[in-house]
């Protein structure tokens, strides 16, 4: 694997492999002195120039228990409140001799234009509304410990799908792996074109909780709400909101899953998101497991997944 864009870049192969290998390092994570060598002597760089906390120190954890040398690119502070291009930037930082950089960006696509401007590999830590793929692997990871097989899962996907790069990646990867997806939305929240997602589309959320093996929930994006996209958030959690009644209508095995950061009390309710159903903790903890596979794919000695 040269770089992880999309998840369009996997096959059903590759994202089997990196299972097996974050089973390895789940292992390694477990361990008391949570290290291996596989990545000595390399050098990883966090890239962020949007806001994250899961994304940024999961990597940046997940290079250094492979014994990768780490740096870390804040935008603030950084020559790019003096105009530097992204082209420039990153060619400047390559010069200083690194093996791979983990882009978060705001516009869709940068990472893809970095692939082009750099030697090292690129791991698309989430760019605009494109896409999140080591979000959606560690879904998939955490879905698999679960479930064992994703093949038949009933998964909703709940909210604001318009703007989410999440699920972009878990629509793609839970197709990949066989679930079949329901996106429920209000209208407002949902692409104008759904053509080529392998989804269908519910606005009900009471109706289709019933036949879930699965409900994922979007963070509701608060800078959004002045575009009129949803009348308050106190309407949308009134429909759209996993309440602990509402979550009463999920079958007993039903698992409630959300990427972070959360709005409790509006997508989802503390007392669901703190509850037995809830996976989010697991889905942080896998993260650092599931990010030492791809940079171990993309960096170590024989690798095992293919490109
Ligand atoms: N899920 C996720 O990407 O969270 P952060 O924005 O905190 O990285």
């Amino acid at each position: 694997m040269r770089h992880l864009l999309s998840v369009d870049d996997l096959t059903r192969a590759d994202v089997d492999g990196l299972m097996e290998l974050t089973d390895s390092f789940l292992e390694v994570s477990r361990r008391e002195i949570a290290k291996v060598p596989a990545l000595r002597g390399k050098t990883v760089v966090s890239l962020f120039y949007e806001d994250s906390t899961r994304t940024r120190i999961s990597f940046e954890t997940a290079a250094k228990r492979l014994s990768a040398d780490t740096m870390t690119f804040g935008v603030k502070g950084s020559s790019h409140a003096k105009g530097e291009s992204l082209r420039d930037t990153v060619q400047t930082i390559e010069a200083m001799g690194i093996d791979a950089l983990v882009v978060r960006h705001q516009a869709a696509g940068a990472p893809h234009r970095v692939a082009d401007w750099v030697d090292a590999a690129v791991c698309n830590a989430g760019d605009g509304r494109h896409e999140h793929p080591t979000q959606a692997l560690l879904d998939m990871y955490t879905l698999r410990q679960h479930l064992g097989s994703l093949e038949g899962a009933r998964v909703a996907i709940v909210g604001d799908v318009l703007n989410s790069r999440v699920a972009r990646s878990d629509v793609k990867a839970l197709d990949l792996l066989g679930a079949a997806v329901t996106l429920v939305a209000p209208p407002t929240l949902l692409p104008s074109s759904l053509a080529g997602w392998p989804v269908v589309v519910h606005h009900d959320l009471d109706d289709v909780l019933p036949e879930l093996d699965v409900v994922i929930l979007l963070r509701i994006q608060r800078e959004r709400q002045d575009e009129g996209l949803f009348p308050s958030l106190r309407e949308y959690a009134l429909r759209y909101g996993l309440t602990a009644e509402r979550a009463e209508r999920l079958p007993e095995h039903a698992l409630v899953m959300h990427p972070g950061p959360m709005n409790r009390g509006v997508e989802i309710d503390p007392d669901v998101a703190d509850g037995p159903r809830s996976t989010i903790t697991e889905q942080v903890a896998n993260g650092v497991a599931v990010r030492m596979a791809v940079l171990f794919s993309l960096l170590g000695s024989g690798a095992p997944v293919a490109a």
